[in-house]
Formats: structure tokens, C-alpha cells, sequence
């Protein structure tokens, strides 16, 4: 791999310095002076109709951008990624999540590293399908002959993080009478809670870890193996016998892992276990085998249409010119504001209740990528990296903390994210409730741009000191993406979108956005620990002064 090109170097980092010293927000008077503004500014990707013209820009700085993005060399990154070359250094690994949604027969076909990469992921979806449908239909059932009701998946991150934003996205089209849960958090009360009220004869958990060897997952797992045991015992519908559990893991228990070696040493069948790649970043896994429970609560079809949308996002990031390249531009946006206007987070606040899980997921995949220090060299970073990214479904954050955004000290981008058609149509006495909600997010972003001036509250009667309290600055910047309904295909393309925003930023950073070594110190020394809460003296004397004190505190209030 080469190494990066440092971006501050560039010409176009000039350039762009020069902009934002120059620059003069002044959305009112950049819309009024140009009519044209909004079409220029608005591109089509797939279904989605993305509108940047409310962001902080003008012609020469997107062009400067754009120019940025030519001379860090994002195209041949991205190239080098859809070519399956170890991008990602310190892992030695290709990144090929890309590949989990190419259309069967795609040409040329994809060989890696002596994999016939189509081929193996052709046949576990084909397995997954199949597999879902079986359960669909009634032909999979528990070991006392029900039919599943209940898919519990038990996972974290990556493992998790995906499909729970998709299972809660694509809710409406769950039609096979199969409920799906989410079991993620060692602190027991989450598995308490999502097992309390199941059935376990009709209960199904998948256990989802690309490693198989994560301490959250692995005691979440031998935890819903003993409920099993112990509840199917009480009903009678085992007995104690090792052959008897046995049995009832073989039919309540699947795996989804790129370790079946150890699914098999946890004890469930290799014959119920879908495998997928260490080429596809737990992050990044969603479209892979980790979203078995989607294709059997949704339905094999719906993620086949998940995946066609992410494709088409792929597609879009290979083909279309920089300066009309979606992904790269909105990345090349958050590169602005982060770099040279000085933003430190990013909202995404979609209009859709389905999508109140985005957000969370949206700070995994950003944030895990692109949290880092470090270039793919490993030299220091040479700018600023990864904001902060967070967000809430509106409505609901209009009454939280839009009064930040509206009127604080900080530059908060925000995208904003809606449908025109929604899942439920309701109307209250007469009137689309749908389209109320609608106005609301398209008030949110024309106050954010054009605020309220002086004059204007002045001119509705105020007078004094609560002049300035009512008076908004504008020039907020905002991203507007539409969709005509919130489908599996747009859901696919959205998280692509994301995906590909997330990949520019890195690539410009010179950063590996494929490895997250960050989280590894926490989790050796929660190991370490552990022997401390459990009454080890030796392993507690070993602590600093604070963590000392805090094992003595819950010593002492045990
Ligand atoms: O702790 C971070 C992480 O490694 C994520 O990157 C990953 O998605 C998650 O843990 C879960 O890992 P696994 O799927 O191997 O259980």
C-alpha cells in the first residue's frame, strides 16, 4: 500500500484555506442571487434525491473539493478496495463488504486472494434464504415440532448495530408472523428483559460474532443456552440428559461467524451455522450472514432488495464523476466543516420513527472508522479526524436539542433524512398526519438556513432585549435527502450512502477506516479486572489509586 498523501500538502488544501478565510456565510443572498442555486446543487442517487444546496458553500469551494478528493486519491482507493487489495494495513486484510452485494453473474468475476469471492457469497446467501424460508413455513420448528415465533439475536457492534436498525427500519414488512429481539449488552437485564415473556419452544436465538470469541456475546449465548435448558425442562419438554440439551441446542440455536470452528466447540451443529470473511469489517457486516435474523423475520426477498439498493450506492461511487459523486461530495462537505469551519460533530436526523435506530448505528460505522490518530503508515494524522456523529428522529429532537442548533455557539451540520409516503398513513380529523410531520422537517431546515432577522421580529411586534433573544442567525447548514418511501432498496442505499461518506473522509485523512484498534485496551483490561470484582485481593492491589477505590466502593455496598 502506498502511503497517504498527506491532504494538508495538497494544493486544493490551499485553496481551500484561502475559501474559508474568505468566506462569508450568506445563505439568503446566495439563494436570492441565484436562481439556479437548488438544481445545481441537488443530485439524484438511486431513489434518493439529495439536496446540498442549504450547506455552507459556494461554485469554487465545492470545486476546490472536488479538487481535494483528485489529488488524495480517493477514486483509486476506492478502486483498490473494489480490487480486493489489503487496505486494510494492520489487519493485512482486503475490504470487500462491496462484494456481499454484487448481483449474481457479476462480471468480471471477483477472485481474491485465490477465492472465488461471487461463488462463496452467492452460496450463503443462497443458504441463509433458505434456511429463512424454512423457518418461514413452518418447516424448521423447536424440539418439541412448534413453529418459531420469536428470533433472538444475540450480538454486539457490528454484530448488532445493523441489524437492529434495519429489523426496526423494515418492520412494516415482517409478514411471516416472526418477531425478532436484540440481545447485545452483558448487563444481564438486557437478556433478562428480551427473554422474560418468550416461549421456549417457539424461540430461535442466532448468535452473531464475527469472531466468536467476544466476552458479551459468548456469556449472552451461554446464558440463553441455560434459560433454554431450564425452561424447556420446566415445561416438561426435556428432560436432563445430556442428549436431550443437545438436541434442544440443534434446534434453538444457529450461528452466524467467520469461526465456525468455534460455534462448533460452543456446541451448535456447523449444519446451522452461515459463515462469512474477515474481509467484511464487523461495521461493515449487515449485508453479509449477520443478517440472517432479517431474512427470516423480513423474508429472504427484502434483504435480496436491501442488498440490490446498497449496490446501486456502489455502483454510483465507482462511475460517477467526482464533482457528481454523492457519497464523495458529502464527504468532502463533512471534510469542510470539520477541517476548515471547525465543526466538531455531525447530526443525522431523520424524519421517519422506523430509522430511530440510525443514529445509533450511523456511530459505530463513522466513528469506529474513522476515529484515529494514526494514517494507514503509521505516521501521526496531519488534520483533524472522525467528528462526532449523532441524531435523533425528528420530531422528537425538535424538542430536545434543535435549540443548540438553532441558536448556540457551535456549527452543527446536520443531515436530514425523510420519505414522502409513509408506512402508516393516519390522518387526524381530515388531515395527513404524515404531512404534518413532513412540514416539520422541511420548517427545521429553512430555519436553520435562513433564520429570523431583527428586522423581522421587530416587525411582528417585539421590542427590547427579547429582540435578540427570538433572532436566528441562519446559515446552519444542512443536507436534505427524500425518498419516496422508506423501501428496502432506499434503506440499502442509505446505509451505502453512509458507508461511502465515511470511506471518502478516511481516504482523504489517510486513515485505515478498517481496523478499530481503540477498543482493545478497555476490553484486556476489563479482563484484568474482572478477577478484582469477584474478590481477588491480588488483582485489586494491581489497580491504580482511583479504580482501587471504586472495587472498594462496590465491595463495600454489596
Ligand atoms: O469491540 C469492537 C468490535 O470488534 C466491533 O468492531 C465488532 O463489530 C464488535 O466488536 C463485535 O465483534 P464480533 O462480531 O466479533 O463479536
Amino acid at each position: 500500500m502506498s502511503a497517504p498523501i498527506d491532504p494538508t500538502s495538497t494544493a486544493a488544501w490551499s485553496e481551500l484555506e484561502a475559501h474559508s478565510a474568505a468566506l462569508v456565510p450568506d445563505l439568503r443572498g446566495w439563494f436570492a442571487d441565484d436562481p439556479d442555486r437548488v438544481a445545481r446543487f441537488s443530485l439524484t442517487l438511486g431513489d434518493l434525491h439529495v439536496d446540498l444546496s442549504k450547506n455552507l458553500v459556494t461554485d469554487s469551494i465545492l470545486e476546490s473539493l472536488v479538487h481535494l478528493a483528485e489529488q488524495t486519491g480517493v477514486a483509486d482507493r476506492y478502486a483498490a478496495m473494489l480490487a480486493g487489495e489489503h487496505i486494510n494495513t494492520t489487519e493485512d486484510r482486503a475490504v470487500l463488504h462491496t462484494a456481499l452485494r454484487r448481483p449474481p453473474g457479476a462480471e468480471p468475476a471477483l477472485v481474491v486472494d485465490g477465492q472465488d469471492i461471487d461463488h462463496d457469497v452467492q452460496a450463503v446467501l443462497d443458504d441463509i434464504s433458505a434456511f429463512a424460508d424454512r423457518v418461514r413455513d413452518g418447516e424448521w420448528v423447536g424440539v418439541t415440532g412448534k413453529k418459531v415465533t420469536h428470533v433472538v439475536n444475540i450480538g454486539i457492534g457490528g454484530s448488532d448495530l445493523g441489524p437492529v436498525m434495519v429489523y426496526e427500519a423494515l418492520k412494516p414488512y415482517a409478514d411471516a408472523g416472526i418477531e425478532a429481539r436484540f440481545v447485545s449488552n452483558i448487563d444481564p437485564t438486557d437478556i433478562a428483559q428480551k427473554t422474560g415473556d418468550l416461549d421456549p419452544e417457539t424461540t430461535l436465538f442466532v448468535i452473531a460474532s464475527k469472531t466468536f470469541t467476544t466476552l458479551e456475546t459468548l456469556t449472552n449465548a451461554r446464558l440463553a443456552r441455560d434459560w433454554l435448558w431450564t425452561a424447556l425442562a420446566e415445561a416438561g419438554a426435556i428432560d436432563g440428559t445430556d442428549a436431550a440439551r443437545t438436541d434442544a441446542v440443534a434446534h434453538h440455536f444457529i450461528a452466524v461467524s467467520t469461526a465456525l470452528d468455534k460455534v462448533e466447540a460452543f456446541g451448535i451443529d456447523p449444519a446451522n451455522a452461515f459463515g462469512f470473511w474477515d474481509w467484511v469489517g464487523g461495521r461493515y457486516s449487515v449485508d453479509s450472514a449477520i443478517g440472517t435474523p432479517l431474512a427470516i423475520a423480513l423474508g429472504p426477498r427484502v434483504f435480496r432488495d436491501l442488498l440490490a439498493g446498497f449496490h446501486t450506492v456502489d455502483e454510483h461511487m465507482r462511475t460517477a464523476p467526482l464533482a457528481q459523486n454523492v457519497p464523495v461530495l458529502m464527504g468532502l462537505l463533512n471534510v469542510w466543516y470539520t477541517n476548515f469551519l471547525g465543526a466538531q460533530s455531525h447530526a443525522v436526523l431523520p424524519y421517519a420513527q422506523q430509522l430511530s435506530r440510525f443514529a445509533a448505528y450511523l456511530q459505530q460505522l463513522t466513528m469506529e472508522s474513522n476515529g484515529k490518530s494514526v494514517r494507514w503508515d503509521g505516521t501521526p494524522v496531519t488534520t483533524d479526524t472522525g467528528e462526532v456523529f449523532w441524531g435523533e428522529p425528528g420530531t422528537n429532537g425538535q424538542h430536545a436539542f434543535y435549540q443548540l442548533i438553532h441558536q448556540g455557539t457551535r456549527l452543527i451540520p446536520a443531515d436530514f433524512i425523510a420519505f414522502v409516503n409513509p408506512a402508516y398513513p393516519l390522518e387526524d380529523g381530515g388531515r395527513d398526519v404524515h404531512g404534518l410531520f413532513l412540514a416539520n422537517f422541511l420548517a427545521q431546515t429553512k430555519a436553520l438556513a435562513f433564520g429570523k432577522t431583527a428586522e423581522e421580529v421587530e416587525a411582528e411586534g417585539t421590542t427590547g432585549p427579547l429582540v435578540a433573544a427570538r433572532t436566528f442567525a441562519g446559515n446552519r447548514p444542512t443536507t436534505s435527502i427524500f425518498a419516496p418511501a422508506l423501501t428496502p432498496q432506499v434503506l440499502g442505499q442509505l446505509i451505502a450512502l453512509y458507508e461511502h461518506i465515511t470511506f471518502t473522509q478516511g481516504a482523504i485523512w489517510g486513515i485505515n477506516s478498517f481496523d478499530q484498534w481503540g477498543v482493545e485496551l478497555g476490553k484486556q483490561l476489563a479482563l484484568q479486572i474482572a478477577p478484582a470484582i469477584e474478590g481477588d485481593d491480588e488483582a485489586l492491589a494491581a489497580q491504580d489509586a482511583s479504580t482501587q477505590a471504586l472495587l472498594a466502593y462496590y465491595r463495600a455496598h454489596r
